[in-house]
């Protein structure tokens, strides 16, 4: 059987670099492998946006990027979280069963509020919200970035708790029932994280975040990114000397968004140093805007023509709805049959 993909992005600003390496461009791979699921996470970006207006506006947005940047409708279900009323309804139920500790130590959440951000209730459940987006449709693989990985093996847990709780003589070595003939109510979910991309550097050498204001954005202004561009953060080592790869994050964009032959250049004259026009940290920048431009180029052209469609966009949202509550009728049926609703 073909396997069921899940994933979804916060529509709460503008996307970046780190967004499409780490998120992304995986979806858009994906889409070919299985039978893929992917919502744009509009109640969970309301923990931030408090702008009903702007909340709106970033939800189209989102949209039109995933389609912009590859996402094909015909292959892969694209939908609005806030569609689909079940999520909330699993989320309460959910929320009956799961240990406050849990939350408690949530690294996401530890950050945040580390961060700056008000430790108010949707943010500590913030990670139940996402087990509900989960478990809801039966999801087999959920490619996230690395950062999201602990907040999948909450969602694994809870199901399994879950489970324990609800099924009798569920066993949890057994979870689709094999031996027993007792499958668990919910499916357990297996995270996906490519090594390559878990990571991307922002231009202060961070983790890329919009909360940190380090970002390099897919569809600013050409003169917003050019400028994010030439203020990546670099050494004091000279054009002419071989310059160091690691903690570079100038050099980890290079890799990421030049195709690899062009790439093979690049890491050559980095390394062995020279001539100023070829071989500055200033040169490297144009090189890399250059990349950005060539990669990201056709995608944001599309960008701009889809966001002056956003009726066409908007159908394509209530189809994706449609399918996603289909998948998610038999689940919340089970779930609603063992709590006694
Ligand atoms: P931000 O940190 O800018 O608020 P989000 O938390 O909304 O970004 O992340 C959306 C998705 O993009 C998540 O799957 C996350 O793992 C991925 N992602 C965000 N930033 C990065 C990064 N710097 N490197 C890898 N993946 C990232
Ligand atoms: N928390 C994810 C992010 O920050 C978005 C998200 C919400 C998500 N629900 C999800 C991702 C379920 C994967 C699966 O981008």
């Amino acid at each position: 059987m073909k396997q069921r993909i899940l994933s979804g992005v916060q529509s709460s600003g503008v996307l970046h670099l780190g967004n499409y390496y780490g998120a992304i461009r995986e979806f858009v791979r994906l889409q070919d492998e299985g039978e893929a699921l992917y919502f744009i996470a509009n109640y969970h970006a309301l923990n931030t946006v408090r702008d009903g207006a702007l909340a709106r506006r970033l939800t189209l947005e989102t949209a039109v990027a995933y389609l912009a940047l590859g996402l094909d409708p015909a292959k892969a279900t694209l939908f609005r979280q806030s569609d689909i009323p079940e999520i909330a309804e699993l989320y309460w139920i959910l929320g009956t069963v799961i240990p406050v500790s849990n939350l408690e130590r949530a690294t996401s959440y530890r950050d945040k509020i580390e961060h700056g951000q008000g430790a108010d209730f949707g943010l500590f459940a913030y990670p139940v919200l996402m087990a509900a987006d989960i478990l809801l449709y039966d999801s087999d693989v959920v490619p996230v970035g690395r950062d999201q990985r602990q907040h999948l093996e909450f969602a694994r847990d809870w199901a399994t708790k879950f489970n324990v709780q609800y099924v009798e003589k569920y066993d949890p070595q057994d979870p689709t029932g094999v031996k027993s003939k007792r499958p668990g109510v919910f499916k357990l979910p297996q995270a996906f994280t490519r090594d390559e991309s878990a990571v991307v550097p922002g231009r202060d050498g961070q983790k890329m975040s919009k909360s940190y204001g380090n970002t390099i954005d897919l569809f600013g202004s050409d003169k917003d990114v050019e400028k994010q561009i030439k203020s990546v953060k670099t050494d004091s080592t000279p054009p002419e000397a071989p310059k160091p790869v690691e903690n570079q994050p100038l050099y980890e964009l290079l890799k990421l968004v030049l195709p690899p032959a062009a790439f093979a250049e690049v890491d050559l004259a980095w390394r062995t140093g020279g001539e100023p026009k070829t071989n500055g940290y200033g040169y490297f920048k144009g090189v890399l805007w250059e990349g950005y431009r060539q990669t990201f180029g056709p995608a944001r052209a599309r960008y701009q023509e889809l966001l002056a469609q956003p009726d066409e966009v908007e159908k394509i949202l209530q189809a994706g709805a449609q399918k996603a509550r289909a998948t998610a009728a038999p689940v919340i049926a089970r779930v609603r049959q063992v709590v006694g609703l």
